[in-house]
């Protein structure tokens, strides 16, 4: 059977200008899952995503709730003898500080040049927005999907989707199906077309360090205290080696190591790697000693403070002792560590570091455990032809650093592979100020999307 989807191109093209503009009324609400300020805004999201999926024909549409945000689910079940895909994507953005380095306000969408710039443009309305519209295409043009498709999208993503898992265990039966689709990763650098197959977990944590009940002058008790900020330095400075090994004892005791061939794969993905140094402008790459970029990137695991802070921070001087220090601290986990396992390690680390003095407490924010996808499974295979055909590039088998932890959830709460197929530009900003997608980018996922919905109906079985 072939298909050239002329029909559902041509639509494409007629509708471009009303997709830009239904894409930035998506930007314009501030979904910012992690402040409370803007819970309205994430249930406004919510309800757009519903009302697209609804107004194209999608049903059993729900604004569904987890206890914190909604999912936002919707089917369209009959494609017969067809394979059922459920797909992802998460609707909440980051927060939007320093606010003054944006070129425009983040929620007035613009686009300048061959981008679109919002927060939230790449991670991850943008890549939502695809599938509303590769649906809205198929059922407007054809009148029907060639497979069944099961929506869920998140609205907690970007603050550690706590309440997800309950949802999916409580749900099950709404993802019954072959296999499930996360559209929020990216291409590679030079924005290569690649298709994701692993993703690092994480392990998210909070270090408080307390010590005198108030700032203390620092000349009447200098010398005669434990100071919390001091305290806390020592503790996080023996996190790590000055040449970048995690030092927590059996933080690397189940880390499954890169064979031959995953490194000879690697090692293959070009990669340059003062581009990439300038790009960051950093004066110098670093990481653990014996692993390339890449493998540092994307199958090695790492310690990061995220944030410290703690005593003075104001114009001039003011001689204190703090009453206080903190640092939010995260760990990139790759197979087969379990986040809950790390948490222990650290906690039995910073406790054995933790000096006198002072009170020393340490809590696990949030956690998710990383992902590897098979490259040979014919559903990855099937999206890299559709890739192949749209952007007319084979695209890359990459490891991504960052945590889907969906992804993970999807395989042991619901037995489905993933298939990870995003399509952000690498240099889109994410988590940044003047994030932004390619327009490129964004057609062309939208047409790869359409495609591959044809190319996995006539994929059967589609379970290897
Ligand atoms: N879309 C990203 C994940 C991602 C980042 C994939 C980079 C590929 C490359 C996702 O929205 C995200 O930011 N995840 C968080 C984890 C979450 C638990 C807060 C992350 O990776 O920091
Ligand atoms: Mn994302
Ligand atoms: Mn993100």
């Amino acid at each position: 059977m072939t298909d050239d989807h002329g029909d559902l191109d041509t639509y494409l093209e007629r509708t471009a200008a009303k997709r830009l503009d239904d894409y930035f009324a998506f930007l314009r609400i501030p979904s910012i899952s992690a402040l409370t300020e803007h819970e309205d805004d994430v249930r406004a999201a919510a309800r757009f995503v519903a009302d697209h999926l609804r107004e194209s024909g999608i049903e059993n549409v729900e604004v569904s709730e987890t206890g914190g945000h909604p999912v936002v689910y919707g089917d369209w079940l009959h494609a017969a003898d067809a394979p059922t895909v459920v797909v992802y994507g998460h609707y909440d953005v980051q927060p939007v500080d320093p606010l003054e380095l944006w070129l425009r306000p983040p929620f007035e969408p613009s686009v300048e040049g061959d981008r679109v710039y919002a927060r939230g443009a790449a991670d991850d309305k943008g890549q939502i927005h695809l599938h509303l519209w590769a649906a809205r295409a198929w059922l407007a043009v054809r009148g029907h999907l060639p497979v069944n498709v099961r929506y869920v999208f998140e609205g907690e993503e970007e603050s550690g989707s706590v309440n997800l898992d309950r949802w999916l265990e409580a749900n099950v039966h709404r993802l019954r199906g072959d296999l499930a689709v996360i559209s929020d990763t990216s291409f590679f650098e030079g924005n290569l077309p690649a298709i994701t197959v692993g993703l690092r977990g994480l392990m998210y944590a909070q270090i408080d360090v307390t010590g005198p009940k108030l700032d203390l002058h620092s000349g009447s008790y200098g010398g005669a205290v434990q100071n919390p900020a001091n305290a806390l330095v020592q503790i996080l400075g023996g996190l790590k080696a000055p040449d970048g090994r995690v030092e927590i004892p059996g933080f690397y005791d189940d880390v499954a190591e890169l064979t031959p061939q995953e490194r000879t794969h690697l090692a293959r993905i070009p990669f340059d790697e003062d581009a990439f140094r300038v790009g960051i402008g950093v004066p110098a790459l670093f990481g653990e000693p014996g692993y390339t970029v890449t493998e540092r990137r994307g199958a090695r695991p790492t310690l990061d403070i995220n944030g410290i802070w703690g005593g003075f921070q104001g114009e001039g001087s003011k001689t204190i002792i703090p009453s206080s220090a903190h640092a939010k601290i995260s760990c990139r986990l790759v197979p087969n560590q379990e986040p809950d396992v790390i948490f222990e390690r650290l906690r039995e680390r910073v406790s054995e570091l933790a000096p006198p003095g002072v009170n020393v407490s340490l809590r696990l924010h949030s956690g998710g455990r990383p992902s590897v996808t098979p490259i040979d499974h014919p559903a990855t295979q099937t999206a890299a032809r559709c890739v192949l055909e749209v952007f007319g590039q084979e695209p890359l088998y990459v490891r991504s650093g960052g945590s889907i932890p969906v992804a993970a959830s999807f395989e042991s709460i619901a037995g489905l592979p993933v298939v990870l197929l995003g399509f952000a530009n690498p240099d889109d900003q994410a988590h940044a100020p003047n994030e932004n997608m390619r327009l490129d980018n964004y057609e062309g996922g939208l047409r790869t999307i359409v495609r591959y919905w044809s190319a996995l109906a006539v994929l059967r079985p589609v379970a290897a």
